[in-house]
C-alpha cells in the first residue's frame, strides 16, 4: 500500500489555503483504496514560531476539529498529535546527526530571516532559534518515521520535503549496509492550487494576516471576501482576470467548467461586487455543511482527545519496532 504523510502547525485557525493546498487533498487520498494515510498536528512545530501557549491550545482543538470536519475517517486513517509521539523527537536526533549544516542553511525560512535581519541592518542570527533552524530536520523525522511515500503539500513546503529525501539518502548511504531504512519522499503538489492568494494577492498565510478563515460563520466569511482587493476598474469595463487573485481563489474551488464561466464573465465586464457575490455563493456551499460538523465537534473536547489518542497509538504501534532498527543501525542496541 501506498503511505500518505502530511501535517499542519498548530499556531492559528486554519484557513482556505491550509484547507486548498493539504486537507482537502489529503481528505481525498485517504479514501482511495490502497492508501495508508497518516494525518498529525504539527504541535512541536508549533513551538517555533509561537510562545503563546493559550493560542497553541485553542489552535490544537480548531485544527483537529477540522480534519474531521473536512471529512477525514480517523478510523481508516492514522490521525495524531506529533507530540504524541516522543519516536519522533528521537528521531529527530538521529537524523540531526547526519543532516548537513549546509543543507539546513539554504532553508526558506531561515534565509529568509537572516536577509530580514541583514536588512535591518541586525546581526544575521539576531532572533533565530535552533529551533527555526533545524525546523527541515523535525519534519524529516515527521516523514520518515512513517516511511511515507507521498506528502501532500502546498508549494511552501516542497523545500522541506525534498531536504527530507537528502536527510533519508544520507542515513541510508551511511547505516544502511545494503538496506534501505528509508523510503524517500515526494511531495505531491496540487498545480490549481499550489499557492493560494490570501485578500491582499500574496501567498495566504497567518503570517502576512492575509487569511480567509475555513469555518467562520457565513457573515464573517460573506466580510473577509468583501476585503479582497481588486483593481479599480468599473462595472461593465473588462478584467483581467488571470492576473487577479480572485479569480485564483475561484479557481481553487470551482469545477473547470464553471471557472471558464467565471472567467469570461470577467473579461466581459462584470463587477468585482457580482464577482465577489459568486465566490461567496461559491465557497459558502462548499463550507456550509463543514462549518456545524466543526463547531459541533469543538464542543465535544474529551471526544477530540480520544480520537487523538486512538490515533497515537496506532501511529507508535508502527513507530517503535521501527526506531528500536534504527537504533541497533546506529549502535544503541541492547547488551543482552
Ligand atoms: P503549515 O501549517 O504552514 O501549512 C499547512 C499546509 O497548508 C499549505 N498551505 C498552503 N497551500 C496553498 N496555498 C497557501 N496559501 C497555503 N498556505 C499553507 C502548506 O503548504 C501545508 O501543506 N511544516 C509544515 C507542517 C509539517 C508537515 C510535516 C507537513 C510539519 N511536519 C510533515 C508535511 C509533512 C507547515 O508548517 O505547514
Amino acid at each position: 500500500s501506498v503511505r500518505v504523510l502530511t501535517g499542519i502547525t498548530t499556531t492559528g485557525i486554519p484557513h482556505l489555503g491550509n484547507y486548498a493546498g493539504a486537507i482537502r487533498p489529503a481528505v481525498a487520498a485517504s479514501r482511495e483504496s490502497g492508501v495508508d494515510a497518516f494525518y498529525f498536528l504539527a504541535d512541536y512545530h508549533a513551538l517555533i514560531k509561537c510562545d503563546d501557549p493559550a493560542r497553541i491550545a485553542q489552535s490544537r482543538l480548531s485544527i483537529a476539529a477540522t480534519w474531521l470536519a473536512c471529512g477525514l475517517d480517523a478510523e481508516r486513517a492514522t490521525f495524531y498529535r506529533q507530540s504524541d509521539i516522543p519516536e519522533t523527537t528521537e528521531l529527530n536526533w538521529l537524523l540531526t546527526c547526519v543532516a548537513g549544516k549546509g543543507l539546513l542553511n539554504r532553508a526558506h525560512a531561515y534565509k529568509a530571516a537572516v536577509t530580514a535581519n541583514v536588512d535591518a541592518g541586525q546581526d544575521a542570527d539576531a532572533g533565530v532559534t535552533m529551533g527555526l533552524y533545524s525546523y527541515p530536520v523535525l519534519m524529516a523525522a515527521d516523514i520518515l518515521l512513517f516511511n511515507a511515500h507521498r506528502v501532500p503539500v502546498g508549494r511552501d513546503q516542497i523545500q522541506h520535503v525534498e531536504m527530507a529525501r537528502d536527510i533519508a539518502q544520507r542515513f541510508n548511504h551511511v547505516f544502511g549496509k545494503g538496506r534501505d531504512y528509508f523510503t524517500l519522499p515526494d511531495a505531491v503538489v496540487d498545480e490549481q492550487v499550489a499557492t493560494l492568494p490570501g485578500l491582499d494577492g500574496r501567498k495566504m498565510s497567518k503570517s502576512y494576516d492575509n487569511t480567509i478563515p475555513l469555518f467562520s460563520t457565513a457573515k464573517q466569511l460573506k466580510t473577509a471576501i468583501s476585503r479582497i482587493v481588486t483593481d479599480s476598474r468599473l462595472p461593465g469595463e473588462a478584467k483581467d482576470a488571470d492576473s487577479s487573485h480572485l479569480f485564483q481563489i475561484y479557481r481553487g474551488f470551482a469545477s473547470n467548467e464553471s471557472s471558464a464561466e467565471f472567467r469570461q464573465s470577467l473579461l466581459d465586464g462584470m463587477g468585482w461586487g457580482d464577482a465577489k457575490q459568486q465566490l461567496f455563493a461559491l465557497l459558502d456551499a462548499e463550507l456550509a455543511p463543514g462549518r456545524e460538523h466543526y463547531n459541533a465537534l469543538l464542543q465535544r473536547p474529551d471526544d477530540l482527545e480520544d480520537i487523538l489518542l486512538a490515533g497515537a497509538a496506532k501511529a507508535r504501534a508502527i513507530a517503535q519496532p521501527f526506531l528500536a532498527e534504527l537504533r541497533e543501525a546506529v549502535g544503541l542496541q541492547s547488551f543482552r
